[in-house]
This record gives structure tokens, C-alpha cells and sequence, in this order.
């Protein structure tokens, strides 16, 4: 009976989550381990139904639907190359050839690029292709992207890169600018607005007001965590902040699960 309700249970978390069969499983059988008396129950039951109608196994689901929610959403995965070890550029990954040619255009034309809570991107960057670019500034305050954005930095000789492992907000954005331009030439904002909207929306205005001559702001199509789509509230997230910049849209952009918008 049990291995029924796993091989069930497996099936309905792979069908709502973004996660594979064998980590779901390993997850429930973790689970399955602090529920020995219940499970020798559950083990002697003919009928499924009646088991599903228990509050230990809606307890039991609740548990591990947590703990899968938790395992998906955390950025960082270890053990993975730089390009692969962040959520956000790992899904981008397949279609970055696609995401550079649609801002191509602007990516060949400017001095200096700003990369607000720039991840892990910086690491599938093809710095080769862009010599016209001066000088790259990554800005995130997540300590465990910075230390490996720093290890790629000195591996690859990336002088150009200029780090800063700290919050948006903590300095005022001329300070992150070299002191012969005035504005970015390019902001990089991908995925990131809607993650400020969901957990600092103060900090919205200040970014809106950072002064640059374009502005490039993408979301997620898909949900990080569940096989549903959520474009449709970024769009929202992202169309109000265009908004509150006072820019103009110049051109969408769109892959296979990101969208977005560059903005002058
Ligand atoms: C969804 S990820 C996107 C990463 C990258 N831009 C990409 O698209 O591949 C959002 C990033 O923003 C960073 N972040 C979130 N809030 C921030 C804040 N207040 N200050 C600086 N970085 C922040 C997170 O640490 C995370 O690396």
C-alpha cells in the first residue's frame, strides 16, 4: 500500500511542480521516515480512499508539498557549474543565444552595463562578443553568488567587472557609476522587479529613478516552483514599473520562458 501512495503521490507533485520524479521521491521517503507508526497503519489498509480522507495523510502531503515548495524556490543549487548553479540563468540557459540576438542591438552600441541583482547571468555572459563594453557592474546582496561571481571574475580575468555584494538602495546610484558618465548606458533588471514588487516595494520608486539610457526588465513566464503560468501578473508587476520609470517601451522581448521589455 504504501509504495502506492508514494508512486501516486510522485505523480500529482511532477504533474504541479517543477521538480523530477526522483527528487520527489527522495523528499517523500525523507518524509516517510518520521511517520513509521502511522505508515505500518496506512501498510495494513485495502482501500487507498480511506487513507486520503485521514488528517496524518493530509498532514503527511502538506508536509512534504512544503518542503518541495521550499527545495525549489532557493536560487542557489549546489554542486553546479556557475552557469547552472542559479535557478533564473540555468532556465535561460537553452534559449541565451535567442535573449542576446533580441538585444543585440543595444548590447553592441554601449560603454557601460549595470546588472541589478545581477545572479548568476554574468557567468554565461559572452564578454568576447562585447568588447565595446568598458565596464560591467554587478550589483546583489546575496553573499553566495557574489563569492562565485568572484572566483569566475579572477578565473577568467574579467577586468572590466566591477562587484558589489550589497542591497539596492544602500548608496545612491551614482555612486556604482564611473565618474566620466552621467547615466548607464544599459540596465540589466532580469527577473527582478517582480521580486522587489513581492518582497520590498519600497524599494520600487528608487529603482525606477536609476539613471539610465535603457533599461532592460524581463519575467518569469512560468513559476519557479509550479507548472502554471504567471506572466500575466509580471506583466502587470513589470508594466506599472515602466510606468513609474517614465521611459518608453522600444522593444519586447521573448523567449521560451522569460519576457520583457527594453526601455529608453
Ligand atoms: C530572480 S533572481 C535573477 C538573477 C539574474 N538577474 C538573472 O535573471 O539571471 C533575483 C536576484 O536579485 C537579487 N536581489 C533581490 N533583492 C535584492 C536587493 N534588495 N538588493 C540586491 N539584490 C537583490 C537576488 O539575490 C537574486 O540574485
Amino acid at each position: 500500500m504504501i509504495d502506492i501512495l508514494i508512486k501516486e503521490l510522485v505523480s500529482d507533485i511532477c504533474k504541479k511542480y517543477k521538480i523530477s520524479g526522483i527528487e520527489a521521491e527522495k523528499i517523500i521517503h525523507e518524509e516517510v521516515k518520521k511517520y513509521n507508526k502511522i505508515i505500518s497503519k496506512w501498510g495494513k489498509e485495502k482501500d487507498p480512499k480511506k487513507i486520503y480522507r485521514t488528517s496524518a495523510y493530509k498532514d503527511f502531503v502538506k508536509k512534504i508539498k512544503k518542503k518541495i515548495y521550499y527545495s525549489l524556490r532557493t536560487y542557489q543549487k549546489e554542486g553546479a557549474t556557475p552557469q547552472l548553479s542559479h535557478i533564473s540563468t540555468k532556465e535561460r540557459a537553452e534559449y541565451l543565444k535567442e535573449f542576446l540576438f533580441q538585444i543585440n542591438d543595444v548590447l553592441k552600441l554601449v560603454d557601460v552595463v549595470f546588472d541589478v541583482g545581477g545572479g548568476m547571468f554574468l557567468t554565461s555572459f559572452p564578454f568576447d562578443d562585447y568588447k565595446n563594453i568598458k565596464k560591467y557592474i554587478w550589483l546583489d546582496k546575496d553573499h553566495s553568488s557574489y563569492k562565485k561571481i568572484l572566483d569566475f571574475v579572477r578565473e577568467n580575468n574579467l577586468q572590466n567587472v566591477e562587484l558589489f555584494n550589497e542591497k539596492i538602495g544602500q548608496r545612491d546610484w551614482h555612486n556604482y557609476l564611473p565618474s566620466y558618465k552621467e547615466k548607464f548606458d544599459v540596465v540589466l533588471m532580469m527577473k527582478l522587479v517582480p521580486v522587489i514588487n513581492r518582497q520590498e516595494r519600497h524599494l520600487l520608486v528608487n529603482l525606477a529613478r536609476i539613471p539610465a539610457e535603457y533599461i532592460l526588465i524581463t519575467g518569469n513566464k512560468e513559476s519557479m516552483v509550479k507548472r502554471s503560468s504567471i506572466q500575466k501578473k509580471e506583466e502587470q508587476i513589470i508594466t506599472s514599473f515602466i510606468a513609474m520609470s517614465g521611459k518608453s517601451i522600444i522593444k519586447k522581448i521573448d523567449i521560451k520562458n522569460e519576457f520583457g521589455y527594453l526601455i529608453k
